[in-house]
């Protein structure tokens, strides 16, 4: 699917984005090893989190819906059931990593696997440590989905990620609820935390220290009642509209600011972006708040080190933002970019160089100067969620309508991306 979007004065009004993909897929995978039926009220529309769904119906749990709510009944640690084919993951590479810590424990075989640019995704990161634990992992050039995962009963480790990794923390820690005793993972960097939380909120105690989390083996998790709180890096692509398009003044309702999430927030306000935040609540641990965005001279800045951990999801926005800051923007740290469901410092350059925008490419990150004009062009998604709505977003700067092809990839984790898009557009001319 191509998109136009025609270029915008201004984006106003009060708007709400889906349920943060990240919690979802915790929910939904910790749900099915409860006991009792779980209720996941805002559970994310995003292709993603259906896949998430899809698998773990697949091995035998049930997920229905009433009234927008997800309600799974969960069958307990040892409840589930050898699916009839392969597991199905998508475009989803927490689905494939974070499910393989539960598939490993299982007495039986699964083979799991997903599309194109899943199938071209590392998967050695989480092979390491479950192979240490006990199970069996076959994969294609012992790297690449499609995964064979024979589990086994698992020994309980200690594991010190190689690259900071919510996705492979939570692997480890899924597979630890099945070991027979204590599994720690340290993490080189903070981080996102809602595994702990979402664990903690389902009964199991979870230890944490300073780049800790540990947890007991053959807990129980009771299911219940959760909201999901909206996804921040699905506000980032309109906070950044909003903060760039002068005389803009947007609301952006429920959003999840977990801190170890909302990097994002900090490096913007530091930069000189108008953010105001009211409306604080939290939600089984989780922080729930509204964010009102003015447009602000923003003066960019680098990203680097730990914080290329804590914003890796919002780089290729904040590259749009960073060609109109003021000083422009640097990220270094960020090799992580280069394996997400595209290249992201390629396809991030390839689209900024369409629009006529100067940009200069690293291995590990790029660096974009400030104070350019996006020019009218067509650019591409390569397939990419983020980079399909961060253009979208460069196309209401520019100075003449853009086409967006294969936008349609914005539905893997936000699939009312362009409705909300047209709806707080203020036409240019
Ligand atoms: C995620 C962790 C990050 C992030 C991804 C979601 C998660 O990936 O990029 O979109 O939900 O844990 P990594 O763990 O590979 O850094």
């Amino acid at each position: 699917m191509d998109i136009t979007v025609f270029p915008a004065k201004s984006v106003s009004g009060v708007i709400r984005v889906p349920g943060d993909k990240s919690i979802s897929h915790r929910y939904a995978m910790l749900a099915g090893i409860a006991e009792g039926t779980s209720r996941i009220a805002n559970y994310s529309s995003g292709a993603d989190c259906q896949s998430t769904l899809a698998c773990i119906e697949a091995l035998g749990i049930r997920v229905s819906r009433e009234n927008g709510i997800v309600r799974i009944e969960g069958k307990g640690l040892d409840g589930l059931r050898q699916p009839e084919g392969e597991l199905d993951a998508g475009n989803s590479g927490s689905t494939i990593r974070m499910l393989s810590g539960i598939l490993a424990a299982q007495p039986f075989t699964t083979r799991i696997s997903g599309d194109e640019s899943l199938c071209r995704r590392p998967m050695q990161r989480i092979m390491k440590p479950l192979q240490q634990m006990g199970a069996r992992i076959e994969a294609r050039d012992l790297q690449f989905p499609p995964l064979m995962i024979e589990g086994a009963r698992l020994e309980p480790i200690e594991y010190r990620l190689p690259v900071a990794s919510a996705q492979v923390k939570t692997c480890v820690l899924f597979a630890g609820l099945f070991a027979g005793g204590r599994t720690a993972v340290y993490e080189p960097a903070q981080t996102r935390d809602h595994t702990e939380l979402a664990l903690e909120a389902f009964g199991v105690e979870v230890e944490r220290g300073k780049g800790l989390a540990a947890v007991q083996g053959r807990a129980r998790l009771v299911g219940r009642e959760l909201t999901v709180p909206g996804d921040l890096s699905s506000a980032a692509f309109f906070v950044v509209a909003a903060l760039a398009l002068p005389h803009s003044r947007l609301v952006i309702e429920g959003v999840g600011l977990n801190p170890t999430r909302s990097a994002l927030l900090d490096f913007l306000m530091s930069s000189g972006a108008s953010i105001r935040v009211s409306n604080l609540a939290q939600t089984a641990g989780e922080i729930v708040a509204d964010m009102v965005v003015t447009a602000s001279a923003v003066r960019g800045g680098v990203i680097e080190k730990s914080l290329t951990a804590a914003l890796i999801d919002e780089i290729p926005v904040l590259a749009v933002l960073g060609a109109v800051s003021e000083e422009g923007l640097t990220v270094r740290d960020a090799s992580e970019l280069r394996v997400k469901e595209t290249d992201r410092i390629a396809t991030v350059a390839e689209n900024l160089r369409r629009m006529g925008i100067a940009v200069e490419v690293f291995e590990d990150g790029f660096q974009v100067p400030g104070r350019q004009k996006f020019q009218a062009a067509e650019v591409n998604s390569f397939g990419d969620h983020r980079i399909a709505m961060a253009f979208s977003v460069a196309a209401l700067l520019a100075g003449g309508e853009c086409k967006v092809h294969n936008a349609g990839a914005a539905a893997v984790s936000y699939p009312e991306f362009f409705d909300t898009l047209r709806s707080i557009s203020n036409a240019d001319k």
